[in-house]
């Protein structure tokens, strides 16, 4: 953790003083983020000593302390909300447990370049070209978003939150096969609900993001989308006509139609297996299981 100056570090050494309180007066309890526990005064003594990471604790809520420029009120405020609405979304649900639509699963990919530059190391990809005809999939907007949020959180476990190498992710966006002069309404609505669910539950955790195949003709939905995004994320987005051109910024993604160096696999088969949840997701998921049993 880098402060910039003493007040940087005041302001977050007392945020992480009041975590507790927090969580117990504000988040009814819920204490999880990314699959890792933050509650070190948790009364039930054996979790914190099972599964609390400190420094790994003091990375997310550092993130979050960075996302808001260290304005206090607004930190609480954060995670209050973002504790609050894991609470109620459930996301590890969503990345763990849930079966989605095939079609959706088809397009959503992880990757994993561990001797890439920082932070391009952990890829999710969205070839959402390829669904803009199955208008079906967009119709009921949760099932998509609960999708597109279980993609993200598999992401996020391939991170390594104490290593300022691998803490951020990158994301890829294949509109190959678009084309269109009007962006349908249910489209339109799910996209705005998955911007504002990153925005403002997943502060701090973008690299970089390659929109690839966008044809020119497109570039008003660009504008579009990017109505909806803060200052500070819209600097991380790069368009790119041609996707073979992606190489040249992610270097290790497949040569076939992107570009990278890649030569033996193609997307399909850098795809890393569904990672296995932190042991902390795990107890809660299995908490959860009981609880349905009970
Ligand atoms: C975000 C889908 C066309 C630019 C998104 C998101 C979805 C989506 C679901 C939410 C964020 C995410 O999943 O990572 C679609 C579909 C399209 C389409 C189905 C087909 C019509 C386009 C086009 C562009 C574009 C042609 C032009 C470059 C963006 C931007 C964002 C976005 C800038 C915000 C990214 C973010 O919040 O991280 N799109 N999109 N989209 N899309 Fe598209």
């Amino acid at each position: 953790m880098n402060f910039s100056n003493d007040s940087e570090e005041k302001v977050f050494n007392e945020i992480f003083d009041q975590l507790p309180t927090l969580i117990k007066d504000k988040c009814s309890d819920y204490d999880e983020l990314y699959g890792y526990k933050l509650n070190y005064n948790d009364s039930k003594e054996k979790l914190v000593e099972q599964y609390y990471d400190e420094d790994i604790a003091k990375a997310l809520i550092f993130k979050i302390c960075k996302a808001y420029q260290f304005d206090k009120t607004k930190i609480i405020t954060s995670i209050v909300d973002i504790l609050n609405w894991r609470k109620s979304f459930n996301p590890l649900s969503a990345a763990y447990k849930e079966t989605h639509n095939e079609a959706l699963q088809t397009v959503g990919l992880l990757t994993s370049y561990p001797d890439d530059e920082p932070n391009k190391r952990v890829v999710t990809w969205n070839l959402y070209g390829q669904i803009v005809k199955k208008k079906e999939l967009f119709k009921d907007s949760s099932k998509f978003i609960r999708y597109r949020i279980g993609l993200m959180e598999r992401g996020l476990r391939l991170l390594d939150f104490n290593n300022d190498a691998n803490n951020y992710m990158t994301q890829v966006h294949d509109y190959k096969g678009v084309s269109m002069f009007r962006l349908d309404s249910e489209i339109k609505a799910c996209t705005k609900q998955v911007i504002a669910i990153f925005q403002k539950y997943y502060p701090e955790l973008l690299y970089a993001k390659y929109f690839v195949n966008v044809p020119s003709i497109l570039s008003w939905m660009y504008d579009l989308m990017k109505s909806f995004i803060d200052e500070q994320t819209r600097k991380k987005f790069v368009v790119l006509n041609d996707g073979n051109k992606l190489g040249n910024y992610l270097k290790s993604c497949p040569s076939e139609n992107y570009g990278g160096t890649d030569k033996k696999n193609n997307l399909q088969k850098q795809d890393v297996d569904t990672p296995r949840p932190t042991p902390y997701a795990l107890y809660i998921l299995e908490s959860q299981a009981n609880e349905d049993i009970d």
